[in-house]
């Protein structure tokens, strides 16, 4: 059997999170990968980690201060150096039009954006992501990662992989 060309290689990797420590060595090993346009996309039920995570990254890419989960404010922005940042979470969005009201869509070519229930986001949803889904996984402190990487970040996960 032939190897498969480059853009088809299978683009998931799972990492075991023992800790929160883990969790944060990951979003930190992430984020130095982001740049304007990117789209991380965090699934996974209640409590999962998926702020935790977002916390790690948005550190990572320059923010010192609290990061509150935008649960109720819906988005939170942080206006960073070299990239700014969405914080999103859509788990009180019904309707994936409401998303239009949020006004983040425009400037998400600019920004790098963490996207908490993604899946509310339906076909709106942009093709070009990292998908991250966090899972329990046993202890009380334990946590699952899958990423899967979607368009160009196919071809970036497989390169970065070793690094997360
Ligand atoms: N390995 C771990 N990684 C991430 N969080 C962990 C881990 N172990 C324990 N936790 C705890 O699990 C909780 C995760 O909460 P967090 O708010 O990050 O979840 P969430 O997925 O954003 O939930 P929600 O859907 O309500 O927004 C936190 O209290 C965190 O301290
Ligand atoms: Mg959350």
């Amino acid at each position: 059997m032939t190897a498969a060309p480059a853009g088809k290689r299978p683009a998931t990797l799972t990492r075991d999170l023992r800790d929160i420590a883990a969790t944060n060595e990951l979003g930190a090993a992430v984020a130095r990968q982001l740049g304007a346009g990117d789209i991380v996309a965090l699934y996974g039920e209640l409590g999962a980690g998926k702020t935790t995570l977002a916390r790690a990254l948005i550190a990572e890419l320059g923010y010192a201060g609290e990061v509150p989960s935008p649960t109720f404010t819906l988005v939170q922005y942080y206006d960073l150096s070299p990239v700014a940042v969405w914080h999103i979470d859509l788990y009180r969005i019904d309707d994936p039009n409401e998303i239009i009201e949020l006004g983040f869509e425009e400037t998400l070519a600019e920004a790098i954006s963490l996207i908490e229930w993604p899946e509310r986001m339906g076909s709106l949803l942009p093709a070009n992501r990292l998908d991250i889904v966090l899972s329990y996984a046993g202890a009380d402190d334990s946590r699952r990662a899958e990423l899967t990487g979607h368009g160009s970040w196919r071809d970036r996960l497989a390169e970065a992989g070793d690094g997360f």
